[in-house]
């Protein structure tokens, strides 16, 4: 009898070892006969008091360690059925499909314009810097001859840095201009992108952050011809060639003499328009023979050297070029209103 039993639970392990339940329901039908609360092996348990005393330990030990096959067996059934899974949604995967197109951006108007005037700049000699964006106040003002309470202060307020008023974020490009003077020895011939801040009520016309892009040169016997000549190619090459150029006398601390550069109305052509506001001409910009007080603070000496300078507004070039009436609409980054000028140029 007591062999007998024995020989069932033995049978039983073997029957457990072989079992493959596959499916879900398989396993779980696994589970419930072997570790459920009714399992099977409560009853063999039940069965120890039909075992003789001497060979009770033993019974014990091979119902437990039948119980732990099962236990184990049911884990990795378990773990077995996750892979399946797994596998299976994988290969449910098409890879040969084509990926969903990525939507990419576009290139941005201001910098669409920059590049085109770094490319119309580059064939004619000038290389390309930058400077920085946080600029201390002689480089912003002072070394162009604006020092503290000079009236053209008043023209471009900015944002000091609090704990270091001292720094600004600069007004201008201009800054590079001395930048590069204190660093190289002429000939120079440079033009300098970048972004530049001012303190303005934002408007359709202003913002406190847009575009310049600056231009140096200096060398011996560089005259006011040069400047407007490189104007001239320069306007011609971004606006058209049927494109005039006007120098209207003006005032910079740091030019001297001092001149608006305006450009015939390219939209109406001579007839008058709101672009032109009637008068045919817009402006683009500022230009002027360097101020020899600027040469002798940056070090170069203005008894041998003479040079001219220009400062344009890119987003006002934008504007311009692609008839946008309103400057915020250049720094929403809108991608539906960005989209329409990658082709333009
Ligand atoms: N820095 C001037 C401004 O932001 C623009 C300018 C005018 C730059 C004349 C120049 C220049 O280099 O010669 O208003």
């Amino acid at each position: 009898m007591a062999q007998e039993i024995f020989d069932k639970v033995n049978h039983l392990l073997v029957e457990i070892k072989t079992a493959s339940p596959k499916s879900l329901e398989e396993i779980e039908a696994f589970r419930i006969k072997y570790l459920g609360s009714k399992n099977i092996l409560k009853s063999l348990f039940g069965e120890i008091r039909n075992i003789a005393n001497d060979r009770k330990k033993e019974f014990g030990q091979l119902v437990n360690s039948v119980k732990q096959t099962a236990e184990a067996k049911f884990q990795s059934l378990q773990e077995q059925l996750e892979d399946t899974q797994e596998n299976t949604e994988l290969h449910s995967l098409d890879l040969t499909a084509s990926a969903e197109p990525l939507e990419i951006g576009t290139r941005h108007p201001v910098s669409i314009i920059m590049n085109k005037i770094v490319e119309t700049c580059s064939r004619i000699g000038f290389t390309v810097a930058e400077g920085r964006e946080i600029e201390d106040d002689w480089h912003n003002f002072t070394a162009l001859n604006t020092p503290e309470d000079h009236p053209a202060r008043d023209m471009q307020d900015t944002y000091y840095l609090l704990n270091d008023p001292e720094h600004l974020l600069r007004t201008h490009t201009s800054s590079v201009q001395v930048r590069t003077m204190m660093q190289q020895k002429p000939p120079i011939r440079s033009i300098f992108p970048g972004r530049v801040y001012r303190n303005e009520t934002i408007s359709a016309r202003a913002h406190c952050q847009f575009h310049q892009v600056e231009g140096l040169y200096i060398d011996e016997n560089v005259s006011f011809a040069d400047l407007k000549q490189t104007i001239e190619y320069f306007a011609k090459e971004i606006f058209g060639h049927q494109t005039k150029i006007r120098l209207r006398p003006s005032f910079f601390p740091f030019t001297e003499p001092s001149a608006e550069i305006d450009i015939s109305c390219f939209i109406c052509e001579g007839e008058g328009c709101n672009v032109c506001k009637y008068t045919t001409w817009v402006e683009i910009g500022g230009c002027g023979m360097v101020d020899p007080a600027v040469l002798d603070n940056c070090g170069i000496d203005s008894q041998k050297y003479t040079g001219f300078a220009f400062g344009m507004g890119v987003e006002r070039i934008a504007m311009l070029k692609y008839r946008i009436n309103d400057i915020r609409l250049l720094f929403e980054n809108d991608i539906r209103f960005l989209k329409q000028f990658t082709a333009a140029f």
